[in-house]
């Protein structure tokens, strides 16, 4: 790198050296920059006002210099001026060129790399709620504006809960009217603790009673199993809405009130609803009830078999024989009563969505559940 020489000798052959070697120095330095940060400490190091090398020459050649010859020194160096200057704008266009070619084969390569975001993508379908959910939501919603708690319990269930303690004493015939599906190789153990896939959502009733004194106010949605042939409004899989009401006091009027009330919430004011005497062994009376028919209003049609009525759910009165089994919770069949209800959630989807077949509802055929959308 060019650094400015003591001039000792101020003839003109040692002056014009001295600028001949700068000159050359300047155009070397000049010819090796290759990038704009390199200009700019080129530019700096002849120009710069501080100490680049033409304020040098001021003070290490002029300053020095005999007075007789101040003025040709003087001279030299003002000439020398805006041929640095001449260099520094030269460097910084070859600079700029470079830059353009740079920039140039970049947009090449860019090109190559294009990409058409215009193009459409691959869509996700959203996904929407299975009608059967749809329906049981529906259900759960109503009985939660009443105060409800929403409660659940296992799909594997225990003899016990699915059967004993809603008093079904073992091998009683009602027991057949659940066509249950047990867990293999169960037989080693007490009958009590055999497993099974819950043929109702009831069980959580007691299951709710153990964890809670009473009042309870409960609404339990859930899958159940059944060993039912598959046909058009059979399938083993299905789902229930189970409710149960305990407290001092509550009266069949209480079950019947509540009841009526839920339907008009679900279909509509003018829906009116009649109970049948019927057989429940967790439920003393039980009883059987009927809504007048959601789609013709009670005329009579297809969807209600042309009786004007549509049976949606089992309930009664809780039985004091299945408060004997939570006593020890706090549950005193002297002291409070209660009523539970359980009802079919598919057979009320297939009507609603006048759906063929409830095998439709647990195939998983994307044609058929897209129609909901
Ligand atoms: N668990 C009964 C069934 O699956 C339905 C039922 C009837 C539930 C009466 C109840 C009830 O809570 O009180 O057939």
């Amino acid at each position: 790198m060019y650094i400015v020489p003591k001039l000792d000798d101020y003839s003109p052959e040692a002056l014009d050296r001295a600028v001949t070697e700068l000159r050359q120095a300047l155009s070397r330095e000049e010819a090796s920059i290759s990038s704009q940060s390199e200009w700019k400490e080129f530019r700096d190091r002849w120009l710069a006002r501080k100490n680049g090398i033409l304020t040098q020459l001021n003070n290490v050649w002029l300053k020095p210099s005999p007075p007789d010859l101040k003025r040709t020194v003087g001279q030299v160096i003002n000439a020398l001026h805006p041929e640095i200057e001449h260099f520094v704008m030269n460097g910084q266009s070859r600079v700029e060129d470079i830059r353009t070619v740079l920039g140039s084969l970049s947009k090449d390569i860019l090109a190559s790399e294009r990409l058409d975001i215009t193009l459409p993508g691959i869509r996700r379908p959203i996904g929407v709620k299975h009608p059967v959910l749809r329906v049981m939501d529906e259900i759960v919603a109503v009985f939660k504006a009443m105060g409800y708690s929403v409660g659940k319990g296992p799909e594997v269930e225990t003899d016990y809960y699915n059967f004993e303690s809603l008093n079904f004493p073992p091998n009683h015939p009602a027991r057949d009217t659940q066509d249950t599906l047990f867990i293999a190789g169960q037989e080693g153990k007490p009958a009590r603790d055999r497993l099974m896939l819950r043929t109702h959502t009831s069980p959580v009733q007691i299951r709710t009673m153990e964890q809670q004194p009473p009042p309870v106010r409960i609404i339990i949605p859930g899958k159940v199993h059944r060993n039912d042939p598959l046909d058009a409004t059979h399938s083993p899989v299905f789902h229930q809405v189970e409710g149960l009401a305990v407290d001092t006091n509550i009266t069949f009027c209480d079950l019947k009130g509540t009841l009526d009330h839920a339907m008009k919430a679900l279909f509509g004011s003018s829906v009116k609803t009649r109970f049948y005497p019927s057989f429940f062994p967790f439920t003393e009376p039980s009883a059987d009830m009927q809504v007048s028919c959601i789609f013709c209003g009670g005329k009579g049609c297809r969807k209600c078999k042309f009786s004007g009525w549509i049976e949606l759910l089992g309930c009664g009165m809780v039985d004091p024989n299945v408060f004997e089994f939570v006593k020890q919770y706090g549950y005193d069949s002297s002291k409070i009563s209660g009523f539970a209800f359980g009802m079919g959630v598919d057979r009320l989807a297939l009507l609603k969505y006048e759906v063929e077949g409830i095998q439709m509802f647990f195939e998983g055929d994307v044609r058929f559940l897209e129609q909901f959308a």
